[in-house]
């Protein structure tokens, strides 16, 4: 190597650590090996979706992520450091993601920073922007029974945004919502993850929805979960639905559904011949 592409090699700027790292990740559950072996990394600001059939360890892994239960092996690591316990700027999203019903949609929204300490004025205008940001202004001060399903989980949304997370773990957020509600509130997401820029592991059951609102999409096969294929989207951003008819997003959707349907496949028969 001349001295000159060394120096240059040197110099060259490091590539930023992942905000997600992950090695010979495994759960087991009694005699179940739930999951893995899985590798995975996650980019800062990237948005990755993990679709596969039920029971085979998405759940699992994200509460890994999320330090809500420990692997029986391998390493995590979340920005740029061995995970031992909950993180502050990791945000997590359920599915029934809880709003606390005594409370108007903006303290809902506070609550998070009420617990860290933060003042009454500073965090109501925290609450009130980010309200505003996934479309509930003009509902401040409405209670979560005041509100359809859809609009609380926007609450639950606008709760987990409010500490500046660098991390959200979503889990099926989106899945006990009616089809219409789900394109928008997916269109919602996609708005303030691109406006706070931190990196998202999402899990759906929604192919397509996983398509839209990724950069790539892992397909986990069934139990115990590994990565069977990874499927980059290269559509522009800011995406809207309409994007979904583009022909890379078409044959995105058929390569994964392929995917899916020979593992869901395997899994039917599996079932079928269990006495
Ligand atoms: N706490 C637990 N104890 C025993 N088995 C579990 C536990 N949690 C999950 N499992 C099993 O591990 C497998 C993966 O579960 P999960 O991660 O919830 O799957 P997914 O989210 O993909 O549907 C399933 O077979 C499930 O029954
Ligand atoms: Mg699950």
């Amino acid at each position: 190597m001349t001295t000159q592409m060394k120096e240059k090699r040197d110099s060259a700027p490091t590539a930023p650590t992942p905000i997600v790292q992950l090695e010979g990740v495994e759960q087991h559950f009694g005699p179940v090996h739930a999951l893995g072996p899985v590798d995975l990394t996650i980019g800062r600001g990237e948005f990755v979706s993990i679709v596969g059939p039920s029971g085979c360890g998405k759940s699992t892994l994200l509460e890994i992520i999320g330090a809500l239960q420990d692997p029986a092996r391998g390493s995590v690591e979340v920005d740029g450091a061995p995970l031992t316990g909950p993180r502050r700027r990791t945000a997590i999203v359920f599915q029934e993601s809880a709003t606390l019903p005594w409370r108007t949609v903006v303290d809902n929204v506070a609550f998070a920073l009420e617990v860290r300490g933060i003042g009454r004025k500073e965090r109501r205008e925290r609450a009130r922007e980010l309200v505003e940001l996934v479309g509930l202004g003009g509902f401040e001060n409405h209670y979560p029974a005041q509100l359809s399903g859809g609009m609380r989980q926007r609450v639950a949304m606008a709760r987990a945004m409010s500490t500046d997370p660098d991390l959200i773990l979503a889990d099926e957020p989106f899945g006990a919502l009616d089809e219409q509600t789900r394109m928008l509130m997916a269109e919602e997401l996609l708005r303030v993850v691109e406006r706070i820029g931190c990196g998202v592991l999402f899990i759906t059951h929604s192919i397509q929805e996983s398509v839209l609102l990724s950069d790539r999409v892992l397909v986990m096969g069934r139990r115990p979960g590994t990565f069977i294929d990874e499927v980059p989207i290269d559509l522009p951003r800011p995406r809207m639905h309409a994007a979904l008819s583009e022909p890379s997003a078409t044959a995105a959707q058929e390569r994964i559904w392929a995917q899916i349907r020979a593992e869901a496949e395997v899994a039917m028969v599996a079932t079928r011949s269990t006495p």
